[in-house]
């Protein structure tokens, strides 16, 4: 079956898919987009998604006429189309193509783009078991990082220098040592039994994942602190994880090289872990093998 995007409105094979030279998405990174997970068929914490979206398109004035019920019904028919039961919904909103002229265009059409891609969450379940690694960088974003836009070279940079020191993901750290995310994760540690993760702020993107792991470590009676902590106190933690979309959660279990407790997925972070598989099943039907 060869893969199909959604581009303004028509369903085209991925290869053959195009947007105008003059994006706003492409000059600019005057778009914003999502990530879901498609998990047996059904597109996990989609009405999450749809309101991140929706704040986003507020912040940055974007005018989008689609409605909701709209564009949830565009998305799984696309999801449909490529037959794809077990993967990633990738969705980006431009501001849309115009001659280019920094200040907003008028009577400009957003250009939406809707791709689907095959994703091993199972994966995830084998690297729980041996935890991940995660090394530090500085944090050179944005100040309004809260919006999720495609403006993500600092992110792609920290990334690949995670990859190049054989790490699963890069911390972003702010000029005082404060572990803020990772380049496409949310950042936590466990201290005396607490889960701790940096609060909402335009410094973080606010994570559906990081979202529903709060919500249900609470109903799970363990506590959780949303504040800022720095990489000493990541360093001296009890056990570290981190959450995102395509991660779920996965222990962490070095930073820069230093092992995290005692090296190894702790108690904790395989609770949470399994929290969260079950919630995925809840919604979705899917189980972990
Ligand atoms: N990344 N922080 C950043 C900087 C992110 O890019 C992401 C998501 C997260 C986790 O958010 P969520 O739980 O809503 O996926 C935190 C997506 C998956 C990506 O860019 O591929």
């Amino acid at each position: 079956m060869p893969q199909l995007a959604y581009v303004d409105g028509r369903i085209t094979r991925l290869a053959e898919a195009r947007v105008h030279v003059e994006d706003r998405g492409l000059q600019f990174a005057d778009s914003l987009y999502e990530v879901a997970a498609i998990l047996n068929g059904r597109l996990l914490d989609w009405p999450q998604h749809l309101a991140r979206l929706r704040r986003g398109l507020a912040a940055l004035f974007i005018d989008f006429d689609m409605s909701d019920a709209a564009l949830t019904l565009q998305a799984q028919r696309l999801v449909a189309a490529n037959g794809q039961t077990e993967g990633l919904l990738y969705l980006q909103l431009s501001r849309g193509s115009a001659r280019r002229d920094h200040p907003f265009p008028v009577a400009v059409r957003p250009t939406l783009i809707m791709t689907v891609r095959r994703f091993d969450f199972a994966q995830r379940v084998d690297q729980q078991q041996t935890g991940v690694s995660v090394i530090t960088v500085n944090d050179m974003r944005w100040g309004r990082v809260d919006l999720k836009t495609t403006g993500l070279l600092p992110n792609v940079l920290a990334k690949q220098d995670a990859r190049a020191a054989g790490a699963f993901e890069a911390w972003l750290l702010s000029p005082d040592a404060i572990v803020r995310e990772g380049g496409s994760t949310n950042a936590w540690i466990v201290r005396q039994g607490r889960i701790i993760t940096h609060p909402l702020s335009a410094n973080i993107l606010p994570g559906i994942t990081r979202d529903t792991l709060i919500r249900l470590a609470r109903a799970a009676q363990i506590p959780v602190d949303e504040r800022p902590f720095t990489l000493a106190e990541a360093l001296a933690a009890d056990e570290a994880l981190l959450t995102s979309t395509t991660a779920p959660l996965l222990p962490v279990v070095r930073i820069d090289g230093q092992a995290i407790g005692t090296g190894a997925p702790g108690p904790i972070a395989t609770r949470l872990a399994a929290l969260v598989w079950d919630e995925i099943a809840r919604q979705t039907g899917w189980r972990r093998p």
